[in-house]
């Protein structure tokens, strides 16, 4: 039974810091693409024993110290009256996108059973192949970065309409807020339910904003979807990228712990975040692509900042690039362990 990660997550001490990485199965694995190769990749979402399978990759090849379910963010949209789809070279694009009054009224708040049984299932499925051996996070996005997906239609570089609903329309924004929190809040309470013992909100795309506007048109949601996992007991991680001008802001909205990006000294977030929260974090993705010993001395000099404080989980910046090489992957999970127990 490995529970180094969740101790770490409670702040409580530990033997070795504990690692997993975001992306961890995907599409720089073997194994995955023998699947990929045969399927889309909602298809191997929507189908439970497909998504664990997945899962398990990284956990039986890498060494992390936990598993995260094989999902997406965008799959709530299944629920939500939206038409995802996976465009080759291009990534996800919603064919409805929600641009008014109207659009937003069509919106159903569903169960999480209801919105994505699928996904409950590979959680209850994942957890029986675990036996307790390893902890299963589960995740969604935070409202923000949903609510970009879901207006903008697909990905985006600088978020126009969305930012023209918020500042625009703002009465539409908040009812669009409202709904996807809902919506999320039901997704997360049921990945609990199934099985999850640790919650990740990914807030991938919050850093468009100014910490003005994060702080009147965002943060009261991602609060109220934290604050609604309390009851749970469930540590939730709170993500968000490019958020080095929002810490602050960030942390106010809540997480046992904040997960970083590479673009700020360990040390310097975690002392403006406070050090009563757990931080993760936080290696360049791309330092995957440097030499070894390159990497080793990156991921050494975030250890040495965490210092022997309790509460740090080691992981990347953001997620892992599909073009990173397995041993490089295996090597850099192994430095973390060995250094943090010579620590
Ligand atoms: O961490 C894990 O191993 C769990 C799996 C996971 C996926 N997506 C699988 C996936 C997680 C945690 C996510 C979250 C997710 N999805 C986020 C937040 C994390 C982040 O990176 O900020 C976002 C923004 C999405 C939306 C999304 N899904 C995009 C933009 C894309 C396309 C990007 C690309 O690289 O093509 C996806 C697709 C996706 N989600 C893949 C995987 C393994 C690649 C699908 C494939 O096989 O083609």
């Amino acid at each position: 039974m490995n529970d180094v990660f969740l101790r770490a997550c409670r702040r409580e001490p530990v033997e070795y810091t504990p690692v997993w990485l975001m992306r961890q199965a995907g599409r720089y694995m073997e194994d995955y693409m023998k699947i990929r190769n045969n399927h889309t990749f909602l298809e191997m979402c929507r189908n439970p024993e497909i998504a664990a399978e997945v899962t398990l990759q990284p956990v039986n090849r890498l060494g992390v110290d936990a598993a995260i379910i094989f999902a997406d963010i965008l799959l709530p949209l299944d629920g939500m009256g939206l038409k995802l789809e996976f465009t080759k070279g291009e990534g996800p694009c919603i064919h409805n996108p929600v641009r008014s009054q109207r659009d937003v009224d069509r919106i159903p708040i569903l169960g999480g059973e209801e919105m994505t049984p699928y996904v409950m299932e590979a959680i209850r499925l994942v957890r029986k192949e675990l036996e307790g051996k390893l902890p299963l996070i589960g995740f969604a996005g935070a409202p923000f970065t949903l609510a970009s997906y879901i207006i903008e239609g697909g990905s985006s570089r600088d978020y126009h309409q969305c930012k023209k609903m918020m500042w625009g329309a703002p009465q539409v924004w908040h009812q669009l807020m409202d709904k996807v929190t809902a919506v999320t809040l039901n997704y997360l309470r049921a990945q609990v339910k199934a099985g999850a013992q640790a919650i990740q909100l990914f807030d991938s795309w919050v850093g468009a904003l100014h910490q003005d506007d994060y702080r009147q048109y965002v943060l009261a949601y991602s609060k109220q979807i934290i604050d609604g996992l309390k009851d749970t007991g469930v540590p939730v991680i709170h993500f968000a990228n490019n958020g080095s001008t929002l810490l602050e802001a960030v942390a106010e909205a809540g997480g046992d712990v904040i997960g970083i990006d590479w673009r700020i000294n360990l040390d310097e977030a975690w002392s403006r975040i406070g050090f009563d929260r757990g931080i993760q974090g936080n290696l360049d993705p791309s330092v995957l692509f440097a030499p070894t010993k390159i990497m080793q001395d990156k991921v050494r000099k975030i250890l040495d900042q965490a210092g022997n404080r309790p509460g740090h989980i080691f992981n990347l910046g953001h997620g892992i690039n599909k073009e990173s090489q397995v041993e490089q992957v295996i090597a850099l999970v192994e430095t973390v362990h060995e250094y943090s127990r010579r620590n």
